[in-house]
């Protein structure tokens, strides 16, 4: 038994959350933190209560995406600290702490900051918290494999290139072995050519795998990184919106 009494705090704070969702990958750059804001938007725009967790502790960059000023905005003090809410998607990351500063972080510090971030956090009652993940599996991600023991569905997110399809399968099996039922994999970014993109998606499907959406290579999104309005209106946002009701029907919030 723990003696850290985060543990029980952490419990707490998640027991009204009905669903996890951890958007992972097996590297960094290939669009986790782009579908984990993409896709809570498309959840809140729809009607369900979100929120966002960017759990990529040395790189965070959700606040970016959505346009946050962490050295303006502070989030609020009420029974734990409250996600600040934006477009409907409460929004946490250790960014309004660091205020955008370096955060060199290592094993037991990792592991530190995660528990004191979801034991003060107050989401309160929530449909979905989308958890923007850092790559592979590191610390963090092993964390959340422990302490978000019930209602874990994670997503997948893999490149078109063939440097993908090995660790991106050795991910899933993992998950496997450890009893999670993955929501699928979403092809991102559209490098290399079509009969490329064929073969990582089939033997994606021949592994069990399934391939539950594809992203399009699309300019526009840098352009509007730091708007929400505007990355409502691109070919990604288009996109994720199948993403997002097939993480509707596998987690039984609507029929298929
Ligand atoms: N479908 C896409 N089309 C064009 N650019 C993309 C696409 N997906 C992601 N990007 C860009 O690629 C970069 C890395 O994406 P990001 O979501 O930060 O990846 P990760 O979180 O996996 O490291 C960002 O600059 C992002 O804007
Ligand atoms: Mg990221």
């Amino acid at each position: 038994m723990s003696i850290d009494p985060r543990e029980y705090s952490i419990q707490m704070k998640l027991k009204d959350i009905s669903t996890f969702i951890p958007v992972m990958s097996y590297k960094g750059g290939v669009g986790k933190t782009t579908i984990s804001t993409l896709l809570s938007l498309c959840l809140a725009d729809v009607g369900y209560s979100v929120g966002l967790l960017d759990l990529d502790f040395t790189n965070p960059c959700v606040h970016r995406m959505l346009g946050i000023d962490v050295k303006k905005l502070m989030p609020k003090e009420e029974k734990g600290i409250l996600p600040v809410e934006i477009e409907n998607v409460g929004v946490m990351s250790i960014a309004f702490f660091t205020k955008d500063n370096p955060t060199p972080l290592r094993g037991a510090e990792l592991n530190d900051v995660f528990k004191e971030l979801l034991s003060i956090t107050a989401w309160g009652k929530l449909d979905f918290l989308i958890l923007d993940m850092p790559p592979g599996l590191s610390d963090v991600s092993l964390d959340v494999l422990k302490y978000f023991k019930r209602d874990l569905y994670p997503l997948i997110v893999s490149s078109s290139s063939r440097l993908a399809i090995v660790p991106t399968i050795n991910l899933f099996k993992l998950m496997k072995e450890l009893k999670l039922s993955p929501i699928g994999v979403v092809i991102n970014g559209g490098i290399g050519t079509m009969s490329v993109y064929r073969e990582v998606t089939e033997t994606y499907l021949r592994e069990g795998l399934e391939v539950i959406g594809s992203i399009e290579k699309d300019e526009k999104l840098e352009e509007v990184i730091g708007s929400p309005m505007e990355l409502r209106r691109t070919l990604a946002y288009a996109s994720i919106k199948k993403v997002c009701f097939r993480a509707l029907s596998t987690t039984k919030k609507v029929a298929s």
